[in-house]
């Protein structure tokens, strides 16, 4: 288990766009782990390789704890409907805000072995996927926050998980 240095808003490097993968090497397999390592250890339900300060469109995804998604490559094919509510950043930490997202996305992918994959998802899941696919292109929820960022200690109903 390696956990890697979580970059915090304001690092240049979260404003970059990421680069496609064009082939999985060890080094590809080890950032994977590295990043699941450091979500968990993170307690968060998502990270995104520029989080770690590496500009590749990987983002991995796991909203229950025990069903890791990992997205290579990650596109958004369709969204529909409307959830608010929310969310927060393991790049900013003890904050979150209101969001007002699609309530169901399908994105594909490709997986480790660079298999073209599709996923759908709902309520978190479609939150998680809107936010991590946003860090690919170097953005924040925090430009899509309705009103003011707020502390999580003073979120007393509707807190989310970290993402
Ligand atoms: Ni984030």
């Amino acid at each position: 288990m390696a956990l890697r240095q979580i970059r915090i808003m304001g690092d240049p490097v979260l404003e970059k766009v990421c680069k496609e993968v064009k082939e999985v090497t060890p080094r590809t397999l080890e950032l994977i782990n590295d990043m699941l390592d450091t979500m968990y250890e993170a307690n968060g339900v998502g990270l995104a390789a520029p989080q770690v300060g590496v500009l590749k469109r990987i983002a991995v995804i796991d909203v229950t704890g025990e069903d890791p998604l990992v997205m290579i490559n990650p596109k958004i094919i369709e969204s529909d409907g409307e959830q608010t509510g929310y969310e927060g950043c393991l790049s900013l930490p003890g904050k979150s805000g209101e969001v007002t997202r699609p309530n169901h996305v399908k994105a594909v992918y490709y997986d480790e072995q660079m298999n073209l994959k599709e996923v759908e998802g709902t309520e978190l899941l479609a939150r998680a996927i809107c936010h991590e696919l946003e860090h690919l292109d170097g953005h924040m929820y925090t430009e899509k926050v309705n009103g003011e960022l707020v502390d999580n200690s003073e979120l007393v109903e509707e807190k989310e998980d970290q993402e």
